[in-house]
């Protein structure tokens, strides 16, 4: 890679997913709002009596206090006034505009990795710059702020630091310090990554707003290879797939991170700078597995199409993986980042259909493939990636962090590899997704085996209603898939749907 190549990390992990289905998502609708407002009621009135008594004999706003546990059943569904009377700003949940981005450069790969920035950037919305280590050519930089990419700042002079294998560590390292010191207003969270670092920002919203940013956080994954992990550390947030620091842990940082950079300069990477200096502090790493690191080689297939059961924050490596779809880099991500704008919680998240006729299984992982194997096949191995790729450093097969299936030997009787093809939202809170057949999937070459058995799906069209992100505020469960149209395959098109399970529900083969 480029002498500027930062290694501001390595990796991270990755694991199983969720999914809806929806057999009818008005009916689901209409069962939960009977539930709630049924539950909400009693609740209404058990708290209702019993703050009235309160607040009638110690409160002389008595009225508000009662008016604000009667409105409940109304207002839970929406949830928006909820708490703006009872909180200053600093209580309300984190929005995107209480994140500042500080994003590692260099003006040598600049040119060709604004484009990436330029996927997930929204400069109306967003605060941040990646930090390059010297000013561009005026046309480069004229060209990447016409296209929409994130805005840069010229890292401040390091050459005074130590360093033992790369200089540009120690310049990315700072770049949380520079920009804390820009002293933003309503900054809750600093959010590091490299150039060719992907975020999904409406999901990093979701997981952060799960911690209190008054408290210090230091939060990212590790990497997928354990050859990393046990090299660097586990406790390490491996930079590229980005990590997140809270504003009081920022602070804390600030005041001994220039004295850590001469401590720690044996290091490789800026990531493990940062992280030994936060051992100084005694703050560990949570590790969120939406992080992706992406240190692996090869095909990203396995990985991708097996998402954790959590929202998808991050992917990094994109130049270093073969493409995700078959087609570019570049188009692959504009494809993943089409069914994330229409359905940003429901990224990559999985869901298990069984065509009970054809006795056939079908995971899909929305917003990117589905897989149609043509027999039963349990939940916890659809849930498991397949080895389409490698570890990091040595080209292995393993281990990783997690567990993998090998890629069956004989793809053509394995499963038919399906991509995402088209996004439509549907209605006011819908999405319809079409996936069409590929001959590049892990699968490859099989779609006129006479023996396929699958091959008369062309298309897959998935319909799901748009997942609420107070979804993952709960415990996480996978959501369910049915068959739409009664499994019938019509003009080469099968249907699928996705909703919340059922209570009782369950994927039993
Ligand atoms: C984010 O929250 C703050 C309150 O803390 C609010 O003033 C602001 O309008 C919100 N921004 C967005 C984009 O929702
Ligand atoms: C820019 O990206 C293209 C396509 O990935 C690659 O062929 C080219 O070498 C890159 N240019 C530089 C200067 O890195
Ligand atoms: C800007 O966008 C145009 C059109 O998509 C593209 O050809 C060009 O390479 C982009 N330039 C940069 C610096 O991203
Ligand atoms: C059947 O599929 C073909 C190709 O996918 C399409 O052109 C045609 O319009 C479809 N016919 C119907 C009735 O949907």
């Amino acid at each position: 890679m480029s002498q500027c190549r930062v290694g501001i990390g390595t990796s991270q992990n990755p694991l199983e997913m969720p999914t809806t289905g929806n057999s009818s998502a008005a009916a689901d609708k209409a069962r939960d709002a009977v539930g709630l407002l049924f539950r909400a009621t009693f609740v209404a009135c058990l708290m209702g009596s019993m703050s009235l008594l309160l607040f009638s004999s110690f409160n002389p706003s008595a009225d508000s206090g009662a008016a604000y546990w009667l409105r409940l059943p109304n207002g839970i569904l929406s949830q928006a006034g909820w708490s703006s009377a009872e909180y200053d700003g600093e209580g309300e949940s984190t929005n995107i505009s209480h994140i500042v981005f500080g994003i590692g450069g260099c003006v040598q790969s600049w040119p060709n990795r604004s484009r990436y920035s330029t996927l997930w950037w929204q400069p109306d919305l967003m605060r941040g710059y990646v930090w390059l280590d010297e000013e561009p050519p005026k046309a480069s930089a004229l060209a990447a702020a016409e296209n929409g990419s994130i805005p840069y700042r010229i890292s401040e002079d390091t050459s005074r630091f130590k360093y033992s294998s790369s200089k540009s560590a120690v310049r990315i390292a700072r770049i949380f310090l520079e920009t804390f010191r820009l002293n933003l207003p309503h900054v809750r969270w600093f959010v590091m990554g490299d150039d060719d670092t992907v975020f999904f920002p409406d999901n990093l919203v979701t997981v952060l707003s799960r911690y209190d940013h008054r408290e210090m956080w230091y939060i990212g994954g590790n990497s997928e290879s354990v050859e990393q992990d046990a090299i660097h550390s586990y406790g390490m947030a491996f930079g590229g797939g980005g990590f997140a620091i809270s504003y009081p842990l920022a602070a804390s940082l600030v005041k001994i991170f220039d004295g850590c950079l001469d401590r720690y300069y044996r290091f490789y990477g800026s990531d493990q700078r940062l992280w030994a200096c936060a051992a100084e502090i005694g703050v560990p790493l949570t590790v969120e597995s939406g992080f992706h690191q992406i240190d692996i080689r090869g095909n990203p297939y396995g990985l991708l199409a097996a998402h954790p059961l959590t929202p998808l924050v991050s992917l990094h490596h994109i130049d270093s993986v073969d493409p995700i779809f078959p087609k570019t880099r570049y188009d692959s991500l504009r494809s993943l980042t089409s069914a994330y704008r229409a359905d940003p919680s429901r990224t990559l998240q999985q869901a298990f259909c069984y065509d009970r006729a054809r006795k056939w299984s079908i995971a899909v992982s929305w917003g990117y493939t589905v897989r149609i194997y043509p027999s039963l096949v349990a939940a916890h191995l659809m849930e498991t990636p397949l080895r389409t790729f490698k570890t990091w450093r040595t080209f292995s097969k393993g281990p990783f962090t997690f567990n993998t299936l090998a890629v069956e030997t004989q793809p053509c009787e394995a499963y038919a590899v399906y991509f995402l093809d088209r996004v439509q939202e549907a209605g006011r809170s819908g999405s319809l997704t079409s996936y069409v057949r590929s001959m590049d999937g892990p699968a490859k070459g099989c779609g006129d085996a006479p023996h396929d058995r699958v091959a008369v799906v062309e298309r897959i069209v998935v319909s799901s209603v748009k997942m609420d992100p107070k979804y993952w505020q709960k415990a996480p469960r996978r959501q369910c898939c049915e068959m739409g149209d009664g499994g019938s395959i019509r003009n080469g098109t099968l249907r699928l749907r996705i909703r919340k399970c059922r209570s009782s529900e369950t994927m039993t083969v």
